[in-house]
């Protein structure tokens, strides 16, 4: 039987839809987590501070979004390539990537944190003098203040800079005691080690990175949008409930 496709007046509805339809934005979160920032559960669903932010901005402004997640190296590509509209992750804002994406406002800022397993007797001095095999995130900020700072200046050698796709992974061979302490995003890294007894943030470096939604260059409608939502959402009541809902700090 052809029961499915009696009954419907497919060029109406088709003519319907286009005239009504809202702009669907394909959001691009990292595939793994990244805690309080984006997250995938156990159903499979994207949760977490950047997540229900977006949800709140595309409501306000009027369009809809699909979250897909992409791993977190390949996601300036993707973007640029079509496959996702604009990168919402905790991205930071930086002059080499601004040469390839627009960012909108900041949003967040965070430090490095440098984590160790408690009485190791790990430093932020000795890391910065080169002593120890440092985890961290593929493709992300602490990797390239490693990389600017220390390995180009000598004081760090390239093998000592370990990458793993996602810091749990990094925090899991610190605490097995593969590598000497992990440097990652203050707010995820004090998410993350929240309840291990056996870690402890052992200093900072202020770098003071600022977070920002990318687009693609020439995507300035959508830049327009984005900013205009944040900025009434970090004007609202739910911004404070939101960074106390992720216990974000
Ligand atoms: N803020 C750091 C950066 O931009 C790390 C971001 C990682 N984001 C993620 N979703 N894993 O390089």
């Amino acid at each position: 039987s052809i029961a499915g496709c009696t009954g419907s007046t497919p060029a109406e509805s088709t003519q319907q839809t286009a005239d009504t339809a809202t702009e669907l934005y394909k959001v691009g979160i990292d595939g793994g987590p990244y805690p309080p920032f984006t997250m995938i559960d156990d159903q499979g669903k994207a949760t977490g501070f950047d997540v229900e932010s977006m949800k709140w901005i595309a409501e306000d402004q009027g369009f809809e979004v699909e979250f897909n997640p992409i791993s977190w190296d390949g996601i300036i590509p993707a973007l640029q390539a079509g496959k996702i509209d604009m990168v919402y992750s905790g991205m930071t804002i930086t002059d080499e990537r601004k040469e390839k994406v627009n960012f909108s406002k900041p949003y967040w800022t965070v430090n490095q944190a440098v984590v160790a397993r408690k009485d190791s007797g790990v430093t932020v001095d000795d890391l910065k003098a080169g002593k120890y095999a440092v985890g961290t995130q593929r493709g992300c900020s602490a990797g390239i203040w490693m990389e600017e700072n220390l390995v180009n200046e000598g004081i760090m050698s390239e093998d000592q800079i370990k990458s793993y796709d996602n810091t749990p992974l990094a925090v899991n061979d610190l605490e097995a005691g593969r590598i000497e302490a992990v440097m990652y995003d203050s707010t995820v890294m004090r998410d993350i080690i929240d309840g291990k007894e056996n870690l402890e943030i052992v200093g900072y470096i202020e770098t003071n990175e600022e977070f920002g939604i990318a687009v693609r260059k020439d995507d300035t409608e959508l830049l327009g949008k984005l900013n205009a939502g944040l900025e009434k959402l970090m004007a609202s009541d739910d911004w404070q409930e939101l960074i106390d809902k992720y216990k974000m700090k």
